[in-house]
């Protein structure tokens, strides 16, 4: 069985009120197309068109999967934009419609309504809604539906029907070109419905068999911002619900952020308002505290993460304390047991094990050796004005506050830089390198006095 997938995603998004396509807008920091794309490639399908039309150039930059593309010019409804996608679609493919701004719907969801699809067969995916407001309704006649009716076109009668349109349906592509090729325009907004396939199929004698998903939620369309943000709590409630069925401690699933992929540990502890970002790993035995937003970072095991640090594309490793207020920018390594202070910068920086970075540095563009002190208020001067150049500390340095390292230069094992300088030649090793003033103190000095 050949399975092609056509997605729509050519509308405009009125009510989004944006200057962006609407299926470009984010869920967990992924464009709502992006999410059906990425479900939609774990069927494997032979091949995936996405209709586009409303921002046709911006979303094709956007979106980097292995798509056709099939341009909708006006926007003439879902019945219209399925036709600008069936080039290519022999007549016993089985194809799968899904709309670009349905973002959650399961694998296995898509795979049920292939499944009961045949020759005879359409598979349309619907469910049951407290406030069906929106969605087309399933009419069915003595059990079996026998078409749906779109919520500006329905008697006040069929406006209480509970059961809705998911918008995904599964069918063969001869029979899909052939009712396409049926429908028209005749209704309350203008448009080709994909929807009046239904009722013609029905007349045909096709059977239309419902499937439902496992959740609800799966088939909930993003119209407006309001419903966007509703469905990001929701995607976000379940995300924690799985964190902690893996036996993580959420001080409050409710205020948790998840863009992307987190895997953790047992015993991992998160306290409140935390984001993460891209794929983020996280050991066994890490405490994670208030206000941190990680991406793409990994935190090895036992570490602890204090209030407010920003990881990006940084690693962490074993038995290591960050923050409170740590920035560790991308090609940040910490080795075990390090420590990594509150107001620290790091950024392409490899602090070796058991160092410590304390207060208020910059360390940029530098490798650290083991068991460093770095005082506070210490700088390497990584940037000369035109290019950056790096600064290498061995093992056992010790570096006094406000100092600052000017790179290229290397402080050498067990060397110590005292508090105030301003380093611009290589120091060697087990030596005490300053430049420093000297200190000069003056007698019987008074202090001006105010002017009355
Ligand atoms: C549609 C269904 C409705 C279903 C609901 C589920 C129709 C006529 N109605 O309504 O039964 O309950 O989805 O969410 O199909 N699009 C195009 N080209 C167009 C028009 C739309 O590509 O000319 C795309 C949109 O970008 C969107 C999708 O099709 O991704 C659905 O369009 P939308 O206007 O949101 O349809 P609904 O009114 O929500
Ligand atoms: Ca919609």
């Amino acid at each position: 069985m050949t399975t092609r997938l056509i997605v729509l995603a050519a509308g405009k998004g009125t009510r989004m009120k944006s200057s962006m396509p609407k299926v470009l807008h984010r869920l967990a920091g992924k464009p709502l197309l992006g999410h059906v794309l990425d479900t939609g490639m774990q069927l494997e399908p032979a091949s995936i068109t996405v209709v586009i039309g409303h921002g046709a150039e911006q979303v094709q930059q956007c979106i980097t999967h292995p798509v056709r593309w099939a341009l909708q010019r006006e926007q003439l409804g879902t019945g219209h934009a399925v036709r600008q996608g069936m080039e290519g679609i022999e007549d016993d493919d089985t194809v799968l419609i899904t709309y670009g701004d349905v973002p959650l719907t399961r694998a296995a969801t898509y795979q049920a309504l292939l499944d009961v699809c045949d020759e005879h067969t359409i598979g349309l995916l619907t469910v049951m809604m407290d406030d069906p407001t929106g969605y087309g309704r399933i009419l069915r006649e003595g059990g079996a539906i026998v078409g749906v009716v779109e919520q500006k076109d329905a008697t006040v009668d069929q406006l209480g029907i509970p059961e809705v349109n998911a918008g995904v349906v599964a069918i063969k592509g001869g029979s899909l070109r052939d009712l396409l090729g049926r429908i028209d325009d005749d209704n309350a907004q203008g448009e080709y419905y994909l929807t009046d396939i239904h009722d013609l199929a029905v007349r045909d004698g096709l059977r239309i068999v419902a499937v439902h998903p496992a959740d609800s939620w799966e088939v909930d369309g993003v119209n407006s911002r309001s419903q966007l943000a509703r469905l990001e709590r929701l995607h976000q409630q379940h995300l924690a619900e799985g964190l902690m069925d893996e036996g993580v401690t959420l001080a409050d699933p409710a205020r948790i952020d998840i863009r992307g992929s987190l895997k953790t540990g047992t015993d991992v502890t998160i306290d409140v308002n935390c984001v993460f970002e891209g794929d983020c790993i996280i050991g066994s035995h890490v405490t994670i505290g208030p206000n941190c937003h990680l991406s793409g970072s990994t935190i090895a095991d036992g570490s602890t993460l204090l209030a407010n640090c920003i990881l990006d594309d940084a690693q962490v490793g074993s038995d290591a304390h960050i923050g409170p207020f740590a920035r560790l920018r991308p090609g940040t390594r910490v080795a075990s047991g390090s420590r990594i202070g509150n107001f620290v910068e790091t950024k392409n920086a490899i602090i070796g094990e058991g160092s410590k970075i304390n207060h208020l540095s910059y360390v940029g563009d530098a490798d650290v050796g083991r068991n460093v002190n770095v005082g506070a208020g210490t700088i390497t001067c990584n940037y000369d004005g035109a290019n950056k150049h790096r600064t290498i500390i061995g093992d056992n340095v010790f570096i006094g506050s406000n100092s600052a390292l000017v790179a290229p230069v290397t402080v050498s094992d067990g060397a110590t830089v005292g508090a105030g300088s301003t380093i611009t030649r290589n120091v060697p090793a087990d030596r005490l390198s300053l430049t420093r003033a000297k200190q000069t103190d003056i007698d019987n000095w008074s202090r001006p006095v105010k002017k009355k």
